[in-house]
């Protein structure tokens, strides 16, 4: 009985992942396309990973103590017991993909790909999300790091974002990191009786981590921590200095923000986050990236500098609604075609108008004049073609416009789609 009721229930979408219907779509696929366009202006192409890599990719390349790894990777075993995991992210497969391929540097390639991380769902968080990013391989020239911040920085204003903020860090290089990783050390001991409870006692596993905690006591005693930037090298230093430079010279507003190491480990030198400000502060990091130049060595591969960032599509849209901005109508049909012939007429026209570029629609089984004509008002098309018995024998379309109560005209059917496409520019210009 049981297992009857359970056959009976309505199956849903899994927790923590949401389906985009029609047309919320309209929105990503504007998104979509307006970042295409801007990485394909910076010179990126569009570059397509399997969603499911080798487990190992993620846990050498992500490294052993992010959460992302360790507590939030879907692992599994396919029917030959191949250790997969889908990606929780889009950098390690896109620098996998380089590793294999070696195509020629500098390698720009952007993509938007489906992520998937077991956390706990709340707003702007989901098991799948999805991400737009771009990655450069092959050149550690601080004017990319300028390059990539400015795309991400240009696309949200595209959207008509204003109230995002930009803070950037440096990791410094595998020799720093030590010595900055021991004073961190020190001084967290000197103050752990503070800390949260999970960093209490964790931590001297992975001091840097602490100064990514949110929980208020973590906040209050790494206010005061020894800072990376002070440990930086000379070299590593100039490189962030020269970014930041740059950023100013192209107006791209921005702090420096010493406690910035962002959730995965194969973070080297320039590290950044843009936080969306009308958001709640645990959801507001619309996007984040940063150099991980030790990262093609880690997965196998000859040691090549990489910088790219992720911007998570939902979060963004989440900052758009907060701002009112970037709201797409999905575009208007051309046509709604009415057939009070029995349809055939409607089948050959709405092919011929596709065919002609022009956006058609119909109505389907038959239906009454009366619901034809309703659906051809709520589809919000600029007109209504209709072939009645009349309009048939005579070799004619009565065209009527749907929109603002313009002169209804008799078309010939051959001149039909020319006619359309003219109307439709005087209408919502060409
Ligand atoms: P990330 O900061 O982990 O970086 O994720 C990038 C963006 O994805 C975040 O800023 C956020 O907007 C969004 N995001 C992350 N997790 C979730 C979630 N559970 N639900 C909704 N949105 C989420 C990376 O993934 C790096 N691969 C970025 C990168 C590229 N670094 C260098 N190149």
């Amino acid at each position: 009985m049981a297992e009857e009721q359970e056959e009976s229930q309505v199956i849903r979408a899994p927790k923590g992942t949401h389906d985009v219907l029609w047309p919320e779509s309209s929105r990503w696929e504007a998104l979509v396309v307006a970042f295409a366009g801007r990485a394909r202006r910076a010179g990126f192409g569009l570059t397509l990973t399997p969603v499911f890599e080798d487990a190992r990719l993620f846990r050498r390349g992500m490294g052993g103590q992010s959460d992302v790894v360790n507590k939030e990777m879907y692992e599994f075993t396919d029917r030959s017991d191949r250790p997969l995991a889908l990606r929780p992210e889009g950098t390690a497969p896109i620098v996998r993909a380089f590793v294999q391929h070696h195509p020629p540097v500098p390698w720009k390639a952007w993509y938007v790909t489906p992520a998937f991380r077991y956390e706990e769902p709340q707003a702007g968080r989901y098991r799948q999300h999805h991400q737009l990013g771009v990655e450069v391989l092959g050149t550690e020239d601080p004017d990319v790091d300028v390059e990539v911040i400015a795309l991400a920085a240009r696309f949200y204003g595209d959207l008509g974002l204003r109230q995002v903020e930009l803070s950037v860090n440096s990791m410094g290089c595998a020799e720093d990191r030590p010595r900055y990783v021991a004073a961190l050390k020190q001084y967290l001991a000197g103050r752990a009786a503070e800390l949260c409870d999970e960093h209490r006692e964790r931590f001297e596993l992975n001091p840097l981590r602490v100064l990514d905690c949110k929980q208020a006591q973590c906040r209050a005693v790494t206010e005061d921590a020894p800072r990376l930037v002070d440990f930086l090298d000379a070299a590593c230093a100039a490189h962030l200095a020269r970014v930041r430079r740059g950023l100013d010279a192209l107006g791209i507003g921005h702090r420096l923000e010493p406690r910035l190491v962002r959730g995965l480990d194969y973070y080297t030198r320039t590290t950044f986050e843009f936080a969306a400000t009308a958001l709640a502060a645990a959801q507001n990091a619309v996007g984040g990236g940063g150099r991980y130049d030790g990262l093609a060595e880690a997965i196998g591969g000859e040691p090549t500098p990489g910088i790219g960032f992720g911007i998570g599509i939902e979060r963004l849209l989440l900052a758009c609604d907060a701002e009112a901005t970037f709201a797409v109508a999905p575009a208007a049909a051309e046509a709604f075609v009415i057939d009070l012939t029995g349809g055939e007429e409607a089948r050959d026209l709405v092919d011929e108008l596709r065919q002609a570029g022009l956006t058609a629609l119909r109505a389907y089984d038959g239906r009454s004049a009366k619901s034809q004509m309703k659906q051809a008002d709520k589809s919000g098309a600029l007109f209504a073609l209709i072939i009645g018995p009349e309009e048939q024998a005579n070799g004619v379309v009565t065209v009527r416009p749907l929109r603002d109560g313009g002169d209804q005209q008799t078309v010939s059917r051959g001149a039909v789609a020319a006619r359309l496409s003219e109307l439709s520019d005087e209408v919502t210009g060409p």
